[in-house]
């Protein structure tokens, strides 16, 4: 007690010194409010303003036998204005205790927001700590789309998934893709199961009786919507590319026979899309297979896609392409999604024309004939929205996204040719590494880079109603 008055006292006067050496007002921090959104165009709410995060600390145990989870989550961020207040992004569990600093810090949520007003108002530059703790049973969070993201249990095991905004269901955040972090998550479960996570696996031991800690490291910036836990009795296996990227797979023991195959070109592919793209981003690769229908769809999360049952080739192409397209390059705001998915689809076209399968040339024809004798998805593209004006949150995961974005890019291609396009692929993965972009930043790199005017492109293709006349 006597101890804790005396380092309080200390701290003003050395602020009162500083103020006199440096003449600031540095003593009498007047913070205001965080925004409680980012004005994201689909989830306005998602995300926070006044601050970036640059590192969760996450700590969990989990046990699928009760489905509880205890988190600890200790956000390291830079306040970019005064502070009396800031947000998180958190959905469901319970909330502990929250610390800012050290200090116990006031708190209460509503909907998905936690407002934390720390003990004393955080400085404009100023790096803070908040450390939240946690604990529940986990709900689904579901999409406008309908699909579930957040913390999904199976039988025997949980899997977390973020895209859009599902991560604010099993770690508080500043939950949109425009703020990226690094990531060290610990992960305790009981003996017998696995615990995944993304990145390196920095360490895995018997902690006490029954319980094993996994510790999971990952250096570059990530989207919290990447960012994944997996639990099960995965069977897992590593290796290497041919470059030495270090692969790690987790598979769910009943899909190890069907992702065989698939898995076995994982290598191949991080090599290709070195070539295509640019060097990998990350410097780790893998896989997780859940237990069949664990999730509607497979997710890019960040150096370990999740597959929901064993996947095949193509998919894990579209998932690897991901790593380039959304995770390193990743969305400025749910909009912008095309990068993403038109991008990661057009790989695979690549893929195959590059494989001496269908050509992206053919594929794109089909497309625009809507001939699904060549492409089972060639139907799909028409009858809704162009792929950079999505209507609405829910459609953001829809056909036109990833087929007519594919277009776009082919289109592209059509225009400035094979040297100029690929050059294009590899520059913009290459300039935008680990950054966040949008829409506009594409049309204008690709002018600048290919020297081309693209502008009948952009209006037709990827703006425009309807469909083009080629
Ligand atoms: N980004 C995922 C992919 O690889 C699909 C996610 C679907 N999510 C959804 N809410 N519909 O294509
Ligand atoms: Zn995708």
């Amino acid at each position: 007690m006597e101890l804790r008055a005396l380092t309080r006292l200390a701290v003003p006067a050395v602020a009162a010194l500083l103020v006199l050496t440096t003449g600031c007002t540095g003593a009498t921090v007047q913070g205001r409010p965080g925004a409680s959104g980012l004005r994201d165009p689909y989830f306005p709410r998602a995300g926070n303003g006044g601050y970036q995060v640059e590192h969760y600390e996450l700590d969990l145990a989990y046990d699928p036998a009760d489905g509880e989870l205890h988190g600890t989550a200790v956000i390291t961020a830079r306040a970019e204005q005064g502070l009396s207040s800031f947000n998180l992004d958190f959905s469901g569990l319970k909330v502990e205790g929250v610390e800012v600093q050290g200090a116990g810090a006031r708190h209460n949520r509503t909907g998905n927001e936690l407002t934390v007003r720390p003990a004393k108002d955080l400085r404009k530059g100023e790096v803070f700590r908040t450390r939240v703790d946690y604990t529940g049973r986990p709900k689904a969070v579901v999409d406008p789309d309908g699909s579930k993201e957040g913390w999904i249990t199976t039988e025997d095991g949980a899997v977390a998934v973020g895209e859009p905004v599902g991560s604010m269901g099993w770690f508080p955040g500043n939950h949109h893709p425009s703020d990226k972090a690094a990531y060290d998550v610990t992960v305790t479960v009981p003996d017998g199961y696995e615990a995944v996570s993304n990145g390196e696996l920095r360490s895995r031991r018997e902690v006490e009786d029954g319980e094993t800690e996994f510790v999971w490291h990952s250096a570059e910036p990530m989207a919290s919507y990447l960012a994944t836990v997996a639990v099960g009795r995965f069977k897992v296996s590593i290796g290497r590319t041919p470059s030495g990227v270090p692969v790690y797979n987790a598979v769910a023991p009943d899909q190890a026979a069907g992702s065989e195959a698939a898995l076995a070109r994982l290598p191949e592919i991080v090599e290709w899309g070195s070539r295509r793209f640019g060097p990998y981003p990350f410097s780790t690769a893998g896989s997780i297979v859940m237990p069949a229908q664990t999730l509607g769809y497979a997710l890019e999360t960040q150096t370990k896609p999740v597959y929901s049952g064993a996947p095949d080739e193509e998919l894990v192409l579209h998932e690897l392409a991901h790593q380039w397209f959304g995770d390193s390059v990743s969305p400025k705001s749910w909009k912008d999604m095309w990068l993403n998915e038109g991008f990661a689809t057009y790989a695979e076209w690549l893929w195959s024309e590059d494989r001496g399968g269908i050509g992206a040339q053919r594929r794109f024809e089909a497309f625009l004939a809507g001939d699904t004798s060549v492409d089972p998805h060639a139907d799909a593209a028409w009858d809704a929205f162009p792929p950079a004006a999505p209507p609405g949150a829910e459609h953001i995961s829809d056909d036109p996204v990833y087929y007519r974005g594919a277009m776009v890019l082919h289109r592209i291609r059509q225009e400035v040719g094979d040297e100029k396009f690929f050059d294009l692929l590899r520059g913009w993965a290459t300039d935008h590494r680990h950054g966040n972009v949008s829409t506009a930043d594409f049309t204008a790199y690709a002018q600048q880079r290919t020297g081309h005017d693209l502008r009948k492109v952009w209006d037709v293709w990827l703006y425009g109603e309807g469909r083009p006349k080629a």
